[in-house]
Order: C-alpha cells, then structure tokens, then sequence
C-alpha cells in the first residue's frame, strides 16, 4: 500500500520563485497515492501556470473563492471539509503574514483559516530571500502561526534566486513528501525513544583495506524513517552506507563493531524500544596494522587473527531494563536457509521479546523485502512489499506488543 494511498491533500501554492519545485511535489504526491487539489494565489501563477498544476494533479485548480465551478459557491470550505492535510509550498512572507494575522482576503488563506483544525493538520513549507527570511516580521509571524497550530517546516540553505547564499530556500519535494506522510501517520510510538541500527560494519585490516559485507542500510533507514513518521524520537546508528538521513532523525555513522556497541550503549540508557537490524560483523582482525601491509616478495599471503565482536543485540537485551520490560529489544536475522527454525532459535539465544526474519541475499541492496516476525506466540508473514511499507507495518507490530495488546 503506497504511502498516501486514499488520502485527500490539498497543496497551496503563494507567489515565490520556488513554485517551480511545487510541479514535482505535486507529482510525488499523487505517485505516493494522494489525490491531490491544488489552490494557487494570484501571485503564485506569475511564476507557475494553474494549466501545468492541473494536469499534474488531474484535478481542477482553484484559483479564487469567486470560482462559481463549486455548486454552493463555497471553495473554501469544501475543500477544508474534502482534506486530510492542507500543505502550501511554497508558503510566502505575506501569505504566513496574512495567516498570523487570520486574514482571508484571498482563497488560500481563507482555506487555511475555515479548515477544520482538530483534523485537518496545517503544513507550510516558507521560501523567501534571507533577509525576508530573517526580518522579526517574519519570525514574528512564523512563531504566531505555529502557536496557532500550523507546523512551520524549517527551510533550507544555499544559493538562492536572488544570487544572495542563506537561509530561506524551500526544502526539497521529497523532505516535504516525507513531513505529509508523517502528519498523516497514527502515532502509535508517540513520545517513545527508538533507537535503530543499520547497515553493515567496516572492520579494517590495515590503513587502507578492510572487512565488510552487503549490508546496504535501507531497512534499517526505512525502520528510522516509520518509527518517526508514528511520533517516536529517533536515534539511528549507522555502519558505513550511501543513504540520506531520514526526516527527523538523529543519525550517528560508525564504522566498525566496536564504534557501534559504543554508540548503542550510549544512545539505549534513555531508549523505549531497540532495534538492531545491522548486519553486524561477529569477528573483527586481532591487530590492525599501523601501516599497509605490503607483499614481501616470498608469495606468502600475511595471515590475518581474528577475535570476535561484541554482540550488540545480545549485550542489550540483557540489561536490566530490557529484562524487565522497559526497554524492548527486536532484532532481525538474514539467513540463507531455514527462516523459521534458526529465526526461532536465534530469539531466544539473543533473549529478545520479537526477532524479525529475512532472507538475506534475497534482500541485500533491494528495495523490497519479505519478513517473518517471530515472538514468544507464534510467527506470522508480512508479505513482500517495499522496505519502507514492511518497516511501518512492523511499527504497528511493535506498538501493540508495547501495550501488551493482541500481536
Ligand atoms: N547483532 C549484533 N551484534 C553482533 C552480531 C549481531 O547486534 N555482533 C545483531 C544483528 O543486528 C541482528 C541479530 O543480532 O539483529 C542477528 O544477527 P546475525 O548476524 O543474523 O546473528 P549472529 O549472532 O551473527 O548469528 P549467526 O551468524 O550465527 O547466524
């Protein structure tokens, strides 16, 4: 099931150079499922035409609340009845300025101001010049809607339109996609700490060469990614991977085993939930060598002495917070045979409440997975999907087995 699947997203658009990214944020919009209804300021089409918003969005574009289309001749509150979530993107000085103030003298701020704010949540996605950006007008302003309950992304920074570098650019199609698929997602881990490994380990053998495996991040980052999109605080700690941090997460990056174990008893003390789907490396080269290792000549290949790693998963579970309950550990198996008996088997060696099974050249560096949770009860399939749709599925999973609930 695709992210936004079946949901009714209403995207504003006021007057800003960036209205050009707003053609793209309405594409990923519908391709993540939504249907989307765009409402553009008279502003907004000096930069962007309402023919191209249209036929993006496959819906008509309403530009006033005069637009006589609407059988009660009411825009305005059709469409904050019709939403599940209004974002305006790009959301100009003046248009934030009119909302501070509740004003509603155009179409768009007069939505934002009839919708039904219990339900329907508020996203402004501000793009201006840095001085607009930083005037106390507009921080004013800013500071007095997110009283109000709108929820002001932050922007981005950079090379701006005007040529001048700073503050104020409109964050990228895809960070605002990721921010309405969290608005819009049950927040069942609300005020919980999760705490996630990812990816693989990189164990050096000399300054130059080292140890690693196929691990490619993505589950773990999709499992960052939905533990925040359901309300949790997010911690993820990741091996060396390719991957861009996940909205709202606070991202650690390691290297080897050792820095990893470091980073996870560090970041657990606090943590209601720890879960290790990194591919960690059980056996680290006894003595890195200070310089590289050099063939000498005689044909014969350096032997190498390996020691074992820390076991994470195994340290953790064994805390006196996990062990009574306050902290629930889950950890993940790739097996290459066998799921259920060695997912089976490995739960109770790692003393952990739920282990998650997969089949790990099946899914190493894919972007789909299947996966078998295993607990105390019983094991039961979730079918193969994208990671980032398994990861939130799994998050439902977790939270009913937190409040002790039917799994
Ligand atoms: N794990 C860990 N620390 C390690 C090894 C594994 O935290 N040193 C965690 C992994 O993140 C995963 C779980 O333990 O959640 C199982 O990992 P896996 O490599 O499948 O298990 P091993 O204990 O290495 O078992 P084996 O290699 O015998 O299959």
């Amino acid at each position: 099931m695709k992210a936004l699947e079946g949901k009714h997203v209403v995207l504003g658009l006021s007057g800003g150079v960036a209205c050009y990214k707003s053609a793209q944020l309405c594409r990923l919009l519908v391709q993540a499922g939504a249907r989307v209804r765009v409402v553009m300021t008279e502003a907004a089409t000096q930069f962007m035409t309402p023919v191209t918003m249209q036929a993006l969005s496959g819906e008509p574009v309403v530009l006033s609340q005069w637009d006589l289309r609407e059988p009660n001749a009411m825009a305005h509150i059709n469409l904050g009845r019709w939403a599940d979530a209004i974002v305006v993107a790009p959301a100009s000085a003046d248009l934030i300025a009119q909302l501070a103030q509740g004003r509603a003298s155009e179409l768009l701020a007069l939505l934002c101001l009839a919708r039904p704010a219990q339900r329907v949540p508020l996203l402004l996605a501000p793009a201006m010049n840095r001085e607009m950006w930083a005037h106390p007008a507009t921080q004013r302003n800013v500071a007095q809607v997110q009283a109000d309950g709108a929820q002001v992304l932050e922007v981005g920074q950079g090379e701006q339109a005007c040529g001048e570098v700073g503050d104020g650019r409109m964050l990228e199609p895809e960070e605002i996609v990721e921010d309405v698929v969290a608005a819009l997602t049950p927040k069942v881990l609300a005020g919980l700490h999760v705490v996630v490994t990812a990816g693989p380990t990189f164990e050096p053998i000399d300054p130059v060469r080292g140890i690693t495996n196929h691990s490619s991040g993505k589950m773990g980052f999709a499992l960052a990614r939905a533990a925040r999109e359901a309300g949790a605080t997010v911690t993820l700690i990741a091996g060396p991977v390719h991957l861009p941090t996940p909205r709202g997460v606070r991202r650690v990056d390691v290297q080897s085993a050792q820095q990893m174990y470091e980073a996870v008893m560090a970041a657990v003390d606090q943590a209601s939930v720890f879960i290790a789907a990194a591919a960690v490396a059980d056996w680290r080269v006894a003595q890195v060598a200070e310089r590289k290792l050099k063939k000498d000549g005689s044909g014969q290949p350096p032997s190498l002495t390996f020691v074992e790693n820390p076991d994470i998963l195994a340290t953790v579970a064994a805390q006196p917070r996990a062990r009574s309950g306050h902290l629930y550990c889950v950890g993940f198996a790739a097996e290459s045979h066998d799921l259920l008996a060695n997912a089976q088997a490995k739960r109770v060696r790692k003393g952990v409440p739920l282990l998650v099974g997969n089949i790990g050249p099946a899914t190493f560096g894919r972007d789909d997975n299947a996966l078998l949770l295993v607990d105390e009860r019983q094991a039961i399939e979730l079918p193969p999907g994208p990671k980032v749709a398994l990861a939130r599925q799994l998050m439902v999973e977790i939270a009913q087995r937190l409040r002790g609930g039917p799994a």
